[in-house]
């Protein structure tokens, strides 16, 4: 549990936000120097993505998607802007959001919405998105943050929609990370902190074809 290795809430959330805004507002940057992984990532995630989505029963709509922890973009850009009518974004670093619209591009204009908020205060408007994708930033949330902020994010789908999670899995327990001010926790904390928030398993998958030296990184699927 977060309440184990956070020690001072407050300072957790200050030290990241600090940390995120001396980071260059790059693919790079958003990766931690591995911006090369960049492409092998968002192919896994549209193969992902795309089973759910599409026309008839039980399928997600394209109308409306929620990048959250967004930074630059850059999953923004190469997974929803081509997927998804119109996507909105939120991050705390105001910087990265600047950057995104000259970073976008043309397609850009299709973002609704760029939201300067931490997550942890984010509340996504009631009934609005199809997906909501939220990848590299849970490790910024405490446990109650995190638990509270995916019931928001229930009430913040359309009917059928669907939250997803991409992020680096511990081997065991939680570890901190007292550079950028974030834990990476194992997939058991995970779950539990899936089921106090009221919701379902559709699909999990490990991300293949990433570097041996870094933490293995999971894709989930809920409603
Ligand atoms: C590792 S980067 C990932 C960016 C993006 N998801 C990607 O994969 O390219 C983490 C991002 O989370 C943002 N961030 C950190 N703490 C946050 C918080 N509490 N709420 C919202 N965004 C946060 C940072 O500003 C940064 O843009």
């Amino acid at each position: 549990m977060t309440a184990e290795v956070v020690e001072d809430e407050a300072a957790f959330y200050s030290k990241a936000e600090m940390y995120w805004k001396e980071i260059p507002p790059t693919v790079d940057g958003m990766l931690g120097g591995y911006g090369n992984i960049s492409n092998v990532d968002i192919t896994g995630s549209k193969k992902f993505l795309q089973k759910f989505l599409g026309e008839g029963a039980g399928k997600t709509g394209t109308s409306c998607a929620l990048d959250c922890g967004a930074g630059i973009g850059r999953i923004t850009k190469r997974l929803l802007l081509p997927l998804f009518q119109t996507v909105d974004m939120v991050d705390v670093t105001k910087e990265f959001l600047s950057k995104a619209k000259s970073y976008l591009g043309k397609e850009g204009e299709r973002v609704g919405n760029y939201f300067c908020c931490g997550l942890q205060d984010f509340h996504p408007q009631q009934g609005r998105y199809d997906v909501i994708w939220i990848q590299w930033v849970i490790g910024h949330l405490t446990d109650g943050h995190f638990v509270q902020f995916l019931r928001r994010c229930k009430l913040g789908l359309k009917p059928n929609g669907i939250i997803c999670i991409k992020d680096n899995v511990a081997h065991e327990g939680v570890i901190m990370d007292d550079v950028d001010s974030s834990v990476c926790r194992d997939l058991p904390s995970v779950h539990r902190i899936m089921k106090e928030a009221g919701l379902q398993i559709l699909a999990e998958e490990k991300q293949d074809n990433l570097p041996e030296d870094i933490y293995p990184v999971q894709t989930l699927a809920l409603r």
